[in-house]
């Protein structure tokens, strides 16, 4: 993968994919993790004269404008870390097109979020190539969406120049340490919500991990999906749950002395998904107790991943003590089973 630090000066635009896909209340930012993690390239970029087009999404809008996904409080985010980013745009084309080539060197503006447009998921040759006019170079510095054979995370790279930023740099080093060398015991933690097509990549950690310990949700997919991969005698999922509305909303009591004693011992532990709805009070303990257990464990080399558990362990004070925290969730999981990310794949 060649680095962002090597773009000459001669590639005047470069287009950054970064993911700004951050937990959000009421048009706030509720957490800042995930754009503090693009800022060194950023500032790299803008500090040696290039014109910076930043591309991301936020949320799911399927294709179709949604004001409350419109990326305005990015912008202003952005702003309050000392980043004067011009206002966001939606449309590509002409007008984008001239808004980038009117930036000042140095200058740095924010494209309006990327899903907006159908070609984006879809991976589309015209958009990709309507996006790619934008940038003499591309760089991707997101780890958390290379999982996806989106538009801006592979059809742009197939058209430009393509570098890995300094955070993704980063990611895959510390991520590859894990993925060939686990100090054992190597315990994986998958909780969250995004359940979907976890499956596969829970099939490749079982042959990876000493034990791999599973929250609610994920357990009753597997459970309806793939009732075989519950059977590995090294797969613990959730053994009960504090319940509401007949759905467990947290681990209960039981599952949580099961999983710290599974933990106890290891040497290294990956952990992407809160076990339960964590922006609720009231289910976010069984999140906190193993939280606050692998913060003040240093002999553990702790890992966590994914937006959700980033902002919860942010918000809690516990960032700081997990040796990393990955951007990527199931981007992280893919990597760390031994698949090939699309998105790493095209920066080759
Ligand atoms: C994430 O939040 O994990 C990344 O931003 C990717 O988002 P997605 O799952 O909607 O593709």
């Amino acid at each position: 993968m060649k680095q962002a630090i090597d773009i000459p000066s001669t590639l005047e635009r470069v287009l950054v994919r970064c993911d700004f896909n951050v937990p959000m209340h009421n048009g706030k930012v509720l957490d800042l993790f995930r754009i503090k993690t693009s800022l060194p390239t950023i500032r790299m970029l803008r500090d040696r004269g290039h014109k910076v087009v930043l591309v991301t999404h936020l949320g799911d809008p399927e294709g179709k404008v949604i004001e409350s996904l419109k990326l305005a409080p990015i912008a202003e985010a952005l702003r309050e870390l000392g980043i004067s980013v011009s206002k966001a745009q939606y449309m590509l084309g002409k007008e984008a097109k001239n808004a980038v080539k009117n930036l000042q060197p140095g200058g740095v503006f924010l494209l309006e979020n990327i899903r907006f447009h159908e070609g984006e998921e879809r991976n589309d040759v015209g958009f990709s190539r309507s996006l790619s006019e934008l940038g003499d170079a591309y760089v991707n510095d997101a780890l958390s969406v290379c999982h996806r054979s989106h538009a801006s995370v592979v059809g742009v790279p197939s058209l430009l120049p393509s570098y890995g930023g300094l955070h993704l740099e980063s990611e895959v080093r510390v991520l590859s340490e894990i993925k060939y060398n686990p100090q054992k015991p190597f315990v994986v933690i998958v909780g969250g919500a995004k359940v979907e097509s976890k499956g596969r990549v829970i099939e490749q950690l079982i042959k990876k991990a000493d034990v791999v310990l599973l929250g609610n949700l994920i357990a009753e997919k597997l459970e309806k999906d793939q009732p075989l991969l519950l059977e590995f005698p090294n797969v613990v999922p959730a053994i009960d749950g504090i319940m509401e509305g007949g759905r467990a909303l947290d681990i209960g009591h039981k599952t949580r002395e099961l999983f710290l004693s599974k933990i106890k011992d290891a040497r290294t532990v990956f952990w992407t998904g809160p076990l339960g709805m964590v922006e609720e009070e009231r289910f976010r303990s069984g999140s906190l107790e193993i939280a606050r257990f692998l913060a003040s464990s240093p002999a553990i080399r702790t890992v966590a991943g994914g937006g959700d558990l980033a902002a919860f362990l942010g918000r809690e004070k516990l960032r700081e003590g997990f040796r990393h925290v990955s951007t990527g969730g199931g981007a992280t999981l893919h990597f760390l089973a031994g698949e090939e990310l699309p998105g790493l794949l095209a920066l080759e």
